[in-house]
Parts: structure tokens; C-alpha cells; sequence
């Protein structure tokens, strides 16, 4: 047996999980979630939970894979809990779930790239986006960004990917604390961040279905948690360094991503469709590409060269983390099967592409997709990877977690505790909650 590869430093480790965390769904789901469920009551709930569930969970994966040194199923044998494998199995079945409809939104964020370069968009956003994002065109970039994905995966651009990653965090983070500031001199700014930012708990009382739910899956969504990402980077660390502040470096810098997007995308709403009733009346899929694309189309010529560089980056952070989900089946696979590499990331990549021509066909698909995503699949998979590391690991979880937190001897004994009360409590009442908005919800499109 070959030896297992590992991070060369710390610091390819953290920016590995970066690139997964850091993508779509800071970048488009979060802006358009927030503004379709609740506005401030959500961004509230949304950083409540990735402080207080997100980052115990992300730690519970490191403590998972960093431990077992084996993919996302087999680590639970690794472990020597066998029976837990299946957690593991859901995990990588999620990952493929959500990879079918987040390359199709990949396909789109490559469809603005050109777009912006001829300046397609700017008579019309609204109806650009209209036209775009369903049908043989949607269905052909689909395609060409799962290519790029399985390519990726294929041949093993590790080189390309650090790189890749250390470019694009601090240039995503410039690019849009610059279309923030634009955005904060447009009119109607003020309303936009009172709904955005004020604190609106009677809100949330009022419909905590609606907010509770989406926000705590956000954050894990937008964590990459319960899909065996984590697990499956933090099996190639080498060392025993602090996984306490790795996660919590993680955790903010995602956070501030996220917010970041929402301070661009939610005043340009306000400026340009006067609020975000018209996108929450279209499923919220649009709001990222009308949004900026009404500011770049502001810009005039200069908005052609800051649209494409804007998207560009946007299509790294999409993809960095599209092969962090590809990677863990693929590593799996390839792991147990000993299937060729190549064939396994094409081949899978291939039937995830069939899959995704029912999003691409229509967004109403997308729509279904990722709400069961957000209502079921993410909190069932967090859940039972929380009772695993909580009850099933216990003691030598905390034991594992202590490596390398020297400083803080009891955080390790702490985290456990968390673990067992407020974020089993939490996820399962985010489960509870998102029931009725399920229960309302067509089975399935056609219906
Ligand atoms: N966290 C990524 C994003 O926010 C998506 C992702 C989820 C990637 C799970 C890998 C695993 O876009």
C-alpha cells in the first residue's frame, strides 16, 4: 500500500477547507436566503447558529477524519464503529444530491463571465436571467462547469487548487467590500439595511418556520457539513495541531463572506427592483445575477471588465468547493473499490450531469432540489453525525479534539457537552420546524 497523502502545511489545510466553504453558497444562496426568509431575523438566526452548531460541528468532522485518517465511510470502521457507516453513505449521497443543481447555477456563474465581457445583460437583468438560466443553454454550461469539475478531480490539481484558493479568498473579500461601498451610496441603502440588519425578533416569533429552519441549514450548507467534506479533508492532516482554531478561522472567514455578499446584493435590490418581493416571488434564484448585474451595467464600460473579473472569482469559489463535494465520493470509490481515478470522477460526473438537466431544464426543479437539501437532507446528516461523535465517540472524541489545544484544557470537555445539549437540541428542532414547510411543499415539481 502506498502511503496516504497528506497537507504539506497547516496552513494548506485551512485554505483546502476554505475553498469548500467559501462558494455558492455564500456567494448566491446566502444573499437570496436572507432575503426571502425573513431578512434580519435570518442573518441573526444564520450567525447564532454557525457560532454555536456550526463550529462544534465542523470540529465533530475534524475529530472524525483526523482520527480515522480514512475517507468519509470508511472512517467509521476505522473507528471500529462499523453500524455507523451509513451515516457516512448518506453523507456522500448528499454531496451528489446537492453537486447536480450547484453546477448548474456554476454553469450560469460561466454564462455572466461572458456575459459581462459583451455587456448582454445590462439593458434588461431581470429578463436576462430569465433567459439564461433555463434551457439548452443552461443545460450545455451545466455541463462544461461539471467537466471542469470532474477534470479537476481526475488530475489532481493539488498545486492549482492551493494556489487557486490563497488568490481567490482575499480577492473575493476586495472585490466585494468594493461593491459594498458602491452599494451603500445607492438609494433607498437605508431601508435596505434596516431590513437587512435591524433586529427583528417579533419577526421571528411570528414565523420561526419559515426563518429557523433555513438559517441553521445556511450554515451548514455554506460550512460544507454533512456531506463527508470535512471529514474527508481533515483525514489528510499530518500533524497534531489546534483543530480548535483551524475551525474557528474557518468559521469566520466564511461568515464574512457570506455577510459581505449581503451587503452588496441586498441594497442593490432595494436600488433597482425597490425591495425583494419581485425575487422572492421568483424562488430567490435570481437575486445574485440581477442584483450585480444592475450595478455593473450602472458602471457602464468600466462595469464590462469589473463584471467579468466579479464572476471569475465567483466561478473559483464555485469551484473549489464543487470538487471538495466531488472528491469525497470519488475518494471513496477509488478507496474501496479501487476503480481508476479518472473513471470514477468522469463517470460519476457523467451521471450527475443527467441528473442536473432536470434543474437546468427548470428552476423550479432547483428549487425543489435545494429545499429538500435545506429541510431534510443537511440537518438529518448533521444530526446523526453529532449523536455519533457525542455519544458513539464520547471520551475519545474529547481526547482526540485536545491534541494540539494546549492553551485551553477545557475546551475539549466543553465542546463535548455543547455537542450533547444545544446542537442536538438544535438541529432537532430545526428538523421539527422545517416539517410543516415540507409537509406545504409539492413532492416534487410536476405536481
Ligand atoms: N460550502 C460550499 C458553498 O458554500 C458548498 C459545499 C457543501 C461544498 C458541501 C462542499 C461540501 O458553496
Amino acid at each position: 500500500m502506498t502511503e496516504r497523502e497528506t497537507w504539506a502545511t497547516r496552513l494548506g489545510f485551512i485554505l483546502a477547507a476554505v475553498g469548500s466553504a467559501v462558494g455558492l453558497g455564500n456567494i448566491w444562496q446566502f444573499p437570496f436566503k436572507t432575503a426571502t426568509n425573513g431578512g434580519s431575523a435570518f442573518v441573526f438566526v444564520y450567525l447564532l447558529a454557525a457560532v454555536l452548531i456550526g463550529l462544534p460541528a465542523i470540529l465533530a468532522e475534524f475529530v472524525v477524519g483526523r482520527r480515522a485518517k480514512r475517507n468519509a465511510v470508511e472512517a467509521f470502521e476505522r473507528l471500529n464503529r462499523p453500524h455507523w457507516t451509513v451515516v457516512g453513505a448518506l453523507g456522500l449521497f448528499i454531496g451528489m444530491w446537492i453537486l447536480s443543481y450547484y453546477s448548474v447555477v456554476g454553469g450560469w456563474v460561466i454564462r455572466y463571465v461572458f456575459g459581462s465581457a459583451t455587456g448582454a445583460y445590462f439593458g434588461a437583468p431581470a429578463d436576462y436571467f430569465g433567459a439564461v438560466s433555463a434551457g439548452l443553454d443552461a443545460v450545455a454550461l451545466h455541463g462544461v462547469f461539471m467537466l471542469l469539475t470532474a477534470a479537476i478531480v481526475a488530475f489532481g490539481v493539488e498545486d492549482g487548487i492551493e494556489r487557486a484558493t490563497k488568490l481567490m479568498v482575499p480577492s473575493i473579500l476586495l472585490i466585494l467590500v468594493g461593491l459594498a461601498m458602491y452599494a451603500a451610496t445607492l438609494p433607498g441603502v437605508a431601508d435596505a439595511y434596516a431590513f437587512y440588519l435591524a433586529p427583528d425578533f417579533e419577526y421571528l416569533f411570528a414565523n420561526p418556520g419559515d426563518v429557523i429552519p433555513f438559517a441553521v441549514s445556511q450554515a451548514f450548507f455554506s460550512l460544507s457539513l454533512g456531506m463527508g467534506a470535512m471529514i474527508t479533508y481533515s483525514s489528510y492532516i499530518d500533524g497534531d495541531e489546534s483543530l480548535v482554531s483551524d475551525g474557528g478561522t474557518i468559521v469566520v472567514l466564511n461568515t464574512l463572506v457570506g455577510l459581505l455578499a449581503g451587503l452588496v446584493v441586498i441594497p442593490l435590490l432595494f436600488a433597482h427592483q425597490g425591495g425583494v418581493s419581485e425575487t422572492a416571488a421568483g424562488g430567490g434564484a435570481s437575486a445574485l445575477f440581477v442584483a450585480v448585474a444592475s450595478a455593473f451595467a450602472d458602471l457602464g464600460a468600466a462595469g464590462r471588465a469589473v463584471g467579468v473579473v466579479f464572476f471569475l472569482v465567483v466561478l473559483v469559489a464555485a469551484l473549489s468547493s464543487a470538487i471538495s463535494l466531488l472528491e469525497v465520493v470519488t475518494s471513496y470509490v477509488v478507496d474501496r473499490y479501487g476503480v481508476d481515478r479518472k473513471a470514477t470522477a468522469f463517470g460519476l460526473g457523467g451521471g450527475l450531469f443527467l441528473v442536473g438537466t432536470l434543474s437546468a431544464g427548470d428552476t423550479a426543479w432547483l428549487t425543489w432540489f435545494d429545499t429538500v437539501a435545506y429541510q431534510v437532507l443537511l440537518p438529518v446528516s448533521v444530526l446523526l453525525g453529532v449523536v455519533f461523535v457525542g455519544w458513539a465517540l464520547g471520551p475519545v472524541a474529547v481526547e482526540e479534539l485536545r491534541k494540539g489545544s494546549g492553551g485551553l484544557p477545557r475546551a475539549a470537555p466543553a465542546w463535548l457537552w455543547m455537542l450533547r445539549t444545544f446542537v442536538l437540541l438544535g438541529v432537532l428542532g430545526t428538523l421539527v420546524l422545517g416539517a410543516n414547510t415540507l409537509y406545504e411543499m409539492p413532492a416534487v415539481p410536476w405536481v
